[in-house]
């Protein structure tokens, strides 16, 4: 199985994940984790998809700041997001079902890019929203959390513990 460690430390996500930032992806990560047992969803792609789910993001800066208007306008990241978290997956070996599962999450947290409407979400899609929206702090300010890499590190070598256990559980 590929471990949420392999994915975590994988160049290009530590490059994306620097823009939208690690302590955001980690704390989804494992919101995603305690949501996926709640709602009998498969831990390991809902902790893959909310640890990769804004690798999509792009700048918005205008002078230095986030331009929110700008983001809002013309943002896509859940697209590109789905886009890059499919191929890195792909390339690190993982299974090519559960690459696209992922995928259609990462495509699918935010709506805040499709046209209005209520979209129908399946579980794994849910928790991954849900895991997203409980992190969100008032204007983006999720995004600067600050996390050093020793703590990164161990909170993703955790939460693999606990989804390998989780998975194990489920096939005995
Ligand atoms: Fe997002
Ligand atoms: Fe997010």
């Amino acid at each position: 199985m590929v471990t949420l460690e392999q994915v975590f430390t994988h160049p290009i996500t530590q490059k994306y994940l620097k823009r939208s930032g690690v302590a955001h992806a980690i704390a989804v990560a494992e919101y995603a984790y305690i949501f996926a047992k709640r709602f009998d969803v498969n831990p390991d792609l809902a902790t893959k998809a909310a640890l990769l789910h804004d690798v999509g993001h792009y700048t918005w800066y205008s002078d230095g700041e986030w331009d929110y208007d700008l983001y809002r306008e013309n943002d896509i990241h859940a697209i590109k997001g789905a886009s890059r978290a499919h191929k890195l997956l792909i390339r690190i070996g993982e299974d090519r079902h559960a690459a696209k599962e992922i995928a259609i999450a990462i495509l699918l947290h935010t709506d805040s890019y499709l046209p209005k409407g209520e979209l129908e979400l399946n579980p794994l899609q849910r928790v991954v929203a849900m895991a997203d929206e409980a992190d969100e702090e008032n204007g983006g300010n999720h995004h600067y959390k600050k996390i050093d890499e020793t703590t990164a590190l161990e909170r993703i070598r955790a939460l693999d513990m606990l989804v390998a256990k989780e998975v194990n559980e489920k096939s005995k």
